[in-house]
């Protein structure tokens, strides 16, 4: 859950220094309590670390610059082992200064290394398991001379998560980094090379890069690239090119990354759509599906496996894959799904979603899938990523980078990829005729401009917003594809402007959940469509009616033309006629639009909530 950087090039030069700190702009949703920087030039290492935000560590490094160099290693810390003090932020120094380190995961058998250190006369300076591995490194260092060989040998002794970086004081020409289950990836420059925890760490130099495996050492020199297993042995990785536009990562003229992020949504949905509609007479193809045809026909279940939002968009899918393919959908919580003895076999479609491809909850429930023989689609937004790479087949969500923390235009992506999934199977599986396939692929077609319309209209939403500073707790109602938008907007308000929020199922509310309504409640209710469901908008409607009549201030996201909302709405939020299947795709905008606002109003900062990182690779 950290972001990592690692540097080096053929001059000793500022390069290196501003690279880092770009990258680490880059990684801050990563991490964002703690930064640093070790700079290697022939003199030595020099480094500065700083609790906060990445501010700090910029205006430090203003007042007094690192010198120039020629290897560089960052990061950007979310805390897990030790507060977020100046101490405890990385880069950790050997005792005698030899070498340096920085680290993502968590060193599961730290404390038994540290007894063992201390034992043998090591003075430790900071609570974190990450200085176990520099004074391990030191040692193994002057034991051997070889930053790589003393690397793979630290490696051998570590338990649990970790990517490691590592530069020594006396060759300031290489960078080392070894992962385990954490993510490394490597950038390829002319006459220079890169580390980092994912692509948007170097996109903005190069979009030549590499995979890691799992357990690899990578080496890099300015003009060299060495790739091992923790053994020693050479090993492969394989070469991918990014097809992020650098300036996708940057906030281009909006104020926070979260509403440029909305904005982007249109071409997050176009381009997911984007060239996966070419087959002979307009059949839905899926290049990317490498899974025999003959298993995807025997499948006899799928199962989604994902967290937070990811996971809501799985609940979205699970109501088109199972109308449209007539296979079972489950949704599981991909922390709950492996320690429950899930119900897998080789007929089991499992399909992780995942905007990072790092969550680590995610990533030991693909592998125990896998385990299980299910075959496994990744529905990922990260190239290169852990669970694109472990999965038997990656179906790419092309959102673009996302640097806020919480998602927004990646949970578009990601409900339009499954439904490309759902309508492949189906059109495989002969569940739906060609012309119904054709028929949705064309509907979803038409969404960007309906999303765009809706984010035309956020004036509305954010004046509502603004009226609603003072606000302590907000429902949100929703029936069929509504109800996972409902929890998804109740999500959004939760972690952004840190407001009392729940989604509840529509039908669920005589239950318990009215027992809530008391005058003045405010109460978001996502309406489905007149048209098609009929049933349905009436049935939320009597909802609207019943919690109305308690008192509850009703604010409906409802079709254009529904008029039948207004006279129980104190606000309509309107959004475009859609097919029921596809309105999650709208009907979340103003949610999310009002989240971001309200989180604005009341002056919190959008990109970087509390407590929360982008990435959690821990379990
Ligand atoms: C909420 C949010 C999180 C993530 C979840 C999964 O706004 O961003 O709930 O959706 O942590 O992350 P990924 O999709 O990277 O696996």
């Amino acid at each position: 859950m950290c972001g990592i950087i690692g540097y080096v090039g053929a001059s000793t030069s500022g390069r290196g220094l501003d690279v880092a700190l770009e990258a680490l702009r880059r990684l801050q949703y990563r991490g964002y309590d703690s930064a640093g920087i070790v700079a290697a030039n022939q003199d030595g290492l020099s480094h500065v670390k700083r609790a906060g935000k990445l501010e700090v560590l910029e205006a430090q490094l203003e007042a007094e610059p690192l010198p120039a160099a020629s290897a560089v290693i960052g990061h950007t810390r979310w805390a897990t082992h030790g507060g977020p003090t100046d101490v405890n932020a990385h880069p950790h120094l050997s005792e005698d200064g030899s070498v340096a380190v920085v680290h993502n995961g968590i060193l599961e058998n730290h404390a038994q290394l540290r007894r063992e250190l201390t034992e043998a006369g090591v003075k430790f300076v900071s609570e974190t398991d990450t200085e176990v591995a520099a004074h391990l490194l030191a040692h193994a260092y002057a034991a051997q001379g070889d930053l790589t060989d003393a690397m793979t040998s630290v490696v051998q002794r570590l338990e649990g998560a970790f990517t490691l970086l590592a530069v020594a004081a006396d060759n300031p020409h290489v960078v080392v980094g070894a992962r385990r289950t954490s993510p490394l990836v490597v950038g390829l420059g002319e006459g220079e090379n890169f580390l980092g925890s994912d692509v948007a760490a170097f996109v903005a130099q190069t979009t030549s890069a590499l995979e890691l495996g799992q357990d690899q050492v990578a080496t890099i020199t300015p003009d060299s690239v060495t790739i091992t297993d923790f053994d020693g042995n050479l090993a492969e990785a394989k070469p991918f090119t990014v097809d992020w536009d650098a300036s996708a990562a940057v906030k281009g003229g909006f104020a926070t990354f979260m509403d440029k992020e909305i904005h982007d949504e249109p071409n997050a949905v176009r381009d997911t759509l984007l060239g996966r509609t070419t087959g002979p007479g307009g059949a839905l193809q899926l290049d990317e599906l490498r899974i025999d045809e003959s298993v995807l026909r025997s499948v006899d279940k799928i199962v989604v496996i994902a967290c937070g939002t990811a996971a809501y968009a799985g609940h979205v899918a699970k109501y088109a894959i199972e109308h449209w393919c007539r296979v079972p959908v489950e949704v599981e919580l991909a922390h709950e799904f492996r320690y429950r003895d899930p119900v897998v076999t080789e007929k089991t479609l499992v399909v992780a979603i995942s905007q990072s491809g790092e969550t680590m909850d995610t990533i030991m429930a693909v592998r125990h899938a896998r385990e299980q023989g299910a075959k496994v689609v990744a529905v990922v937004n990260t190239m290169g990523s852990t669970i694109a790479r472990e999965s038997d087949a990656a179906l790419y969500t092309h959102a673009g980078p996302e640097v806020a923390v919480a998602s927004t235009k990646a949970f578009l992506a990601q409900i339009a990829a499954t439904y490309l999934l759902g309508l492949y199977l189906a059109q495989l599986r002969g569940t739906m005729f060609a012309d119904e396939v054709r028929t949705v692929l064309a509907e979803l077609e038409t969404m960007p401009a309906k999303i765009q319309s809706v984010i035309d209209g956020e004036g509305d939403i954010k004046a509502l917003a603004d009226s609603m500073r003072d606000v302590t707790s907000v429902l949100y109602l929703g029936r069929h594809v509504g109800f996972p938008v409902a929890m998804e907007g109740a999500l959004k308000l939760k972690e952004l402007a840190y407001i009392h929020a729940e989604g509840f199922a529509a039908g669920e509310l005589k239950h318990g959940p009215i027992a809530l309504i008391e005058d003045g409640q405010a109460v978001f209710v996502v309406v489905p469509s007149p048209r098609g469901r009929d049933v349905l908008h009436d049935k939320v409607l009597s909802n609207i009616q019943e919690i109305r009549a308690r008192g509850a201030r009703t604010l409906v996201v409802a079709e254009e033309g529904d008029t039948a909302v207004t006279e129980y709405a104190d606000k309509v939020l309107w959004v475009p006629r859609t097919p029921t299947l596809l309105a999650p795709l709208v009907a979340v905008v103003p949610l999310q639009i009002f989240a971001c606002a309200l989180a604005t109003a009341k002056g919190l900062d959008v990109d970087q909530p509390r407590n929360l990182a982008k990435s959690v690779t821990v379990e």
